[in-house]
C-alpha cells in the first residue's frame, strides 16, 4: 500500500527516495513517483509502471537534488493514472496547471472531508488536476503559506479530517521537508548531518537507523541534519515536544527468491524454519512468554477478544478452539474493520489480542484503540514485525519469526500465527490450573515436531500440481470443513480467490444442505478437509451429500480415514494426523493449490490486482 519517504541533505539524494521506495515495493502499489528541489524550482518524475520504470524516467531526466520527497500510491480515490500519482504539485492560487509548482506534496491515508476543501479552494481560484483527495492538501499548504512551511502545515492539518501522514517540501525553502501525520504511520530518520522521513522505517534500511517514531497529530521540520518536533495536545493547540531516537535494525525488505518461481512459493517451502524459529525461544509454556507482568495480567482476565483481518482474522477464528477448548476462556474473534463500528457490551477484564502480520493495518490498530476506549487495557499482539506500531501500542507481544513476508497471500505469518496462538492457549490454561505437566510435555512435543510434519506435507507438491491443472479452468470453488478445521477452509478459500481469481468460498460442511447445495453440479470443485478427527463420519455424510448432485470432491484426508479415491472423488493423503495442531497441516496443501493454480492461469501471483501487502488505509 502507499509509502513515503522523504530526505534533506548536503548530499544527492535522489538514490535513496528510489531504494526507499524499491524497499516498499512488495507491500503493493500501482503508480508511484519522485519530487525533488533541483535547479531553484520543483522536479518531478511519475509512473503507473514499477519503481524500475521510474527510476529510468529519473537518470534520463536527471533528477539530482539534495532534497525531494517520492511515494508509491495505491489508488483510492482516482484511477492509477499519472495524473493521480504523487507527488502533487501546487503551483497556486492563478498560475494555470502547468506551471512549475510552489508546493510538491505525498500523502498516505484518506481525507474525509476534501469534497468540502476542494470546493472552498477551487472558489479561491484553485486549479485541480487530478481526482484524489490529495491534491487538496497541496493546494491548502499553498493557500496558508506566507514564507514558513512548517507554520502553513501547520494550518493546513487542523483543517483535514480523516487518515494522513505527509511530506512536503516547498520550491522557496530548499533545504526543508516539512511531515505530519494522524491516523498513518510516520517516522523520522536521523543521520549525520541528514535527516530521513519514510512511513516505515523500513525504507530507510542501510541509511541510518536512528528511528523516531512520530505520534498522533506530529507535525515534523525536517532540515539538513536537524529537526523541530510539534506534538497535538489535549487543547487540540501544537506544542514543541522531544520524541525519543531510537536504535532500529529495521529489515532491509530484501529477500533472494533462490530457486524458486514466486515469493509466495518460496514463504510457503519456509514453514518449516518459520515454525522452527519461532519457537525457538520457547523452552517451556509461561505466560511470561508474551512478556514481564503477563502472569498477573491473565489471571485477572475472563475472556478473550481477538481482532484481526483477513488471514490474521481466520487465525483468530482457529484460536477460539483452542482457546475454549484447552484454556476453557471465552473467545470472541471480530473481523476489526466492523468492530469498532457497533455497539459491543464491553467487559474490563478482557485480554484484547490483536493478530496481524505487518502490525500496520489501519482496521486492526483502530478496532485496538475502540477497545482500549472502552476499558479494555491488558491488550496483546501476535505480530511478525518487531518495529511496527502493533507491537509499539500493545501491552504483551508474541513476535512470530516468520522472516519478511514479500507475496501478498498470507502463509508463513498464518502458521506461525497460529504457533503463537497455541501457545497462548497453553499459557492461559496454564494461569487457570487446566494443563498438567504431562500435557503441557505433550504439547510441546508436538510443536517441536511440526517443522518435519509441515516439510511431509510440503513434499505432496506435485501431487497438488496436478490437480491444479483441472482448477485452472474452473471460475467456481467450494471449500468445507468442520470445527478446528472450518477457518483452514476459509483461508484456503481466500488464498485461491486472491491470487488465482476463481470465486471461492467457504462453509462448515454441514451448512451445505441449508443453502450451497444448490450450487453444486459437475463443474464445482468441493475441496474438503478431512482430517481423522471426531467429525470425521459427519463429513463423510456432507461428501456423500455433495456426490449424490454429482459434484466433484478433492479431499485432504488423513491417513485412517477410510476416504479412498473413486469416480468423483479425489484424494491426496495426509502424512499423519495431528490432533489439535493439525490446522497448521492442513493449511499447507491449500495454499499450494491456489498457488499452482495462480500459476497455471498465469496471473502475477505475487502482486495479485488490486491488493496491497500491507493495508495502511481504512
Ligand atoms: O498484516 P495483517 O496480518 O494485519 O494483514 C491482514 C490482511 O490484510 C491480510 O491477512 C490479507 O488478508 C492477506 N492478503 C491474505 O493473504
Amino acid at each position: 500500500m502507499c509509502g513515503i519517504v522523504g530526505a534533506v541533505s548536503a548530499r544527492n539524494i535522489v538514490p535513496i527516495l528510489v531504494q526507499g521506495l524499491q524497499r516498499l515495493e512488495y507491500r503493493g502499489y500501482d503508480s508511484c513517483g519522485v519530487a525533488v528541489h533541483q535547479d531553484g524550482g520543483l522536479r518531478r518524475a511519475r509512473s503507473t509502471a514499477r519503481v524500475a520504470e521510474l527510476q529510468m524516467q529519473v537518470d534520463a531526466e536527471h533528477l539530482v537534488a539534495g532534497t525531494g520527497i517520492a511515494h508509491t500510491r495505491w489508488a483510492t480515490h482516482g484511477a492509477p493514472a499519472v495524473a493521480n500519482a504523487h507527488p502533487h504539485f501546487s503551483p497556486g492560487p492563478i498560475a494555470a496547471s502547468d506551471a512549475p509548482g510552489r508546493i510538491a506534496l505525498v500523502h498516505n491515508g484518506i481525507i474525509e472531508n476534501y469534497e468540502e476543501l476542494r470546493a472552498e479552494l477551487q472558489a479561491k481560484g484553485f486549479t485541480f488536476t487530478s481526482q484524489t483527495d490529495t491534491e487538496v492538501i497541496a493546494h491548502l499548504v499553498a493557500h496558508l503559506y506566507q514564507g514558513d512551511l512548517f507554520e502553513a502545515v501547520q494550518q493546513a492539518v487542523s483543517r483535514l479530517k480523516g487518515a494522513y501522514a505527509i511530506a512536503v517540501f516547498c520550491r522557496d525553502e530548499p533545504h526543508r521537508v516539512v511531515g505530519a501525520r494522524a491516523g498513518s504511520p510516520l517516522v523520522l530518520g536521523v543521520g549525520n548531518g541528514e535527516t530521513f522521513l519514510a512511513s516505515d522505517a523500513m525504507a530507510l534500511a542501510g541509511v541510518t537507523d536512528r528511528i523516531v517514531y512520530l505520534e498522533e497529530g506530529d507535525v515534523v521540520d525536517v532540515q539538513m541534519g536537524k529537526h523541530w518536533i510539534v506534538g497535538r495536545q489535549a487543547d487540540g493547540s501544537l506544542r514543541p515536544v522531544d520524541r525519543t531516537v531510537r536504535i532500529v535494525q529495521a529489515h532491509s525488505g530484501a529477500a533472494e527468491l533462490g530457486p524458486y518461481r514466486h515469493y509466495m512459493q518460496k514463504e510457503i517451502f519456509e514453514q518449516p524454519k518459520a515454525i522452527a524459529d519461532t519457537l525457538d525461544a520457547v523452552a517451556g509454556i509461561s505466560p511470561e512468554l508474551f512478556g514481564d507482568g503477563a502472569y498477573s495480567a491473565f489471571k485477572n482476565i475472563d475472556q478473550v477478544l481477538i481482532l484481526a483481518c483477513g488471514t490474521s482474522y481466520y487465525a483468530g477464528c482457529a484460536a477460539r478452539y483452542w482457546l475454549e477448548g484447552i484454556a476453557g476462556v471465552p473467545t470472541n474473534v471480530e473481523i476489526a474493520s466492523e468492530y469498532r463500528y457497533r455497539d459491543s457490551v464491553p467487559n474490563p477484564r478482557t485480554l484484547v489480542v490483536t493478530i496481524t502480520q505487518s502490525g500496520e493495518t489501519a482496521d486492526t490498530l483502530a478496532a485496538l484503540k475502540h477497545a482500549r476506549a472502552l476499558g479494555m487495557q491488558t491488550t496483546l499482539t501476535v505480530c511478525n514485525v518487531a518495529t511496527s506500531a502493533m507491537v509499539r501500542e500493545c501491552r504483551f507481544a508474541y513476535l512470530t519469526r516468520a522472516g519478511v513476508e514479500v507475496g501478498v497471500a498470507s502463509t508463513k505469518a498464518f502458521t506461525t500465527q497460529l504457533v503463537g496462538l497455541f501457545l497462548l492457549a497453553l499459557a492461559l490454561a496454564q494461569v487457570r490450573g487446566r494443563l498438567t505437566d504431562a500435557q503441557e510435555a505433550a504439547h510441546l512435543k508436538a510443536l517441536r515436531h511440526l517443522p518435519t510434519a509441515v516439510a511431509a506435507v510440503l513434499a505432496l507438491e506435485p501431487q497438488i500440481v496436478a490437480w491444479s491443472q483441472a482448477f485452472a479452468s474452473k471460475e467456481n470453488a467450494l471449500f468445507l470443513g468442520r470445527g478446528l478445521h472450518y477457518p483452514v477452509a476459509l483461508e484456503g478459500a481466500l488464498k485461491l480467490k486472491e491470487i488465482s481469481y476463481i470465486h471461492a468460498e467457504a462453509y462448515p460442511a454441514g451448512e451445505l444442505k441449508h443453502g450451497p447445495l444448490a450450487l453444486v453440479t459437475s463443474s464445482m470443485p468441493v475441496v474438503t478437509i478431512a482430517p481423522n478427527d471426531q467429525l470425521l463420519e459427519k463429513l463423510k455424510s456432507n461428501m456423500q451429500e455433495v456426490r449424490a448432485r454429482g459434484g466433484e470432491l478433492y479431499v485432504f484426508a488423513d491417513a485412517d480415514t477410510r476416504i479412498e479415491s473413486g469416480p468423483g472423488e479425489h484424494v491426496i493423503r495426509m502424512p499423519e494426523h495431528y490432533g489439535a495442531l493439525s490446522p497448521i497441516l492442513h493449511v499447507v496443501p491449500l495454499q499450494l493449490l491456489a498457488y499452482h493454480t495462480a500459476v497455471a492461469r498465469g496471473t502475477d501471483v505475487d502482486k495479485p490486482r488490486n491488493l496491497a501487502k500491507s493495508v495502511t488505509v481504512e
